[in-house]
């Protein structure tokens, strides 16, 4: 597993609530992106003000290394399982594994794909669908009443993830009611601004001309414009970019007219997860789904928002 919270050891002061006090094991995703750091925080800072004892694990973007945290945390008896799964398909074996050992498990952010919705308690986070279809939209309407192909670039988040399947998808469903619009290369820049800059200047080099670029977050989205300036384009003009999450430099991008529009996705889980998570140690029922609200920002309104934008 990777770097692992110092107390947080398997064998240490495990849970079940037996001194009143909650243990909760959180798994998470890594630290690939801004909106990854502003939701650790969250989680951090909601576990302390809410007395809960968090262990917590970073599992570099690797789903063994959360099979393995969650293992760990299964060993040591935590009152609760908390996750973000890195990609969507293969959780049933050790989900099933913690239901047996009496276990609540609480999905944050993403969504697994299995087909027994028993192996969680509920999933708390954003319809990344929905994000998809607001990029999708902004883009029909900019383009409106205009007649010549638009050739897209799509940078998507992780492959396997359920960001980047569903933001894909609820992109894909609504551009494609009109043949003008035309995705022409999307490739996995696996949510990273370092990765966003090498596959856009893959992008740059095979394809003459590209009209606008969808990344599937700000960081991938910002690698890009590194990309973009290098090749001598102005991001935002010659080529236009819609990005999702909304984190403090991808609104500083788009107030500045380098991001046309981003679609925000909010990271801020941790109070609503802490809430949560004592009803369930509780045993109190809780709704299976707990959507998060958010909404979209277009430059004007980044200027606005970035004074108080507190990720
Ligand atoms: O699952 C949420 C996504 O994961 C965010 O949009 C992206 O920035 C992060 O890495």
């Amino acid at each position: 597993m990777g770097a692992c919270g110092g107390e947080n050891e398997a064998g240490s002061n495990g849970g079940n609530a037996d001194d009143g006090k909650i243990t909760m094991g959180f798994a998470q995703v890594g630290a690939e992106s801004g909106w990854r750091t502003a939701n650790t925080k969250s989680i951090q800072e909601a576990a302390a003000a809410a007395g809960i004892d968090l262990k917590f694990s970073d599992a570099q973007q690797k789903q063994e290394n959360q099979i393995k945290a969650i293992r760990s945390y299964i060993a040591q008896k935590v009152d609760v399982i908390a996750f973000s799964p890195v990609v969507e398909s293969g959780w049933d074996t050790v989900l099933k594994e913690a239901k047996d050992a009496k276990i609540p498990v609480i999905l944050t952010d993403r969504a697994v794909d299995s087909k027994d919705t028993s192996l969680y308690k509920t999933f708390i986070g954003s319809d990344f669908v929905l994000e998809g279809k607001k990029a999708g939209e902004w883009l029909v309407k900019e383009y409106q009443g205009k007649t010549d192909t638009v050739n897209i670039v799509e940078l998507q988040g992780t492959t396997g993830s359920a960001p980047a399947n569903d933001r894909k998808a609820g992109f894909g469903d609504v551009i494609k009611a009109d043949p003008k619009f035309k995705v022409i290369a999307s490739q996995t820049g696996d949510f990273t601004r370092a990765k966003g800059k090498e596959v856009m200047e893959a992008f740059l080099k095979a394809n003459p001309k590209i009209d606008v670029l969808y990344a599937h977050n700000d960081d991938m989205g910002l690698g890009a414009i590194e990309a973009i300036e290098a090749a001598g384009k102005k991001p935002g003009v010659d080529i236009k970019i819609i990005t999702v999450d909304a984190v403090k430099d991808g609104m500083t991008a788009l107030a500045a007219g380098k991001i046309n529009f981003i679609v925000e996705c909010s990271p801020l889980l941790g109070p609503q997860l802490m809430d949560l998570a004592k009803k369930v140690v509780k045993g109190e029922t809780v709704e299976q789904r707990v959507l998060t609200e958010e909404t979209t920002f277009t430059p004007e309104q980044a200027k606005a928002a970035l004074p108080d934008r507190k990720y």
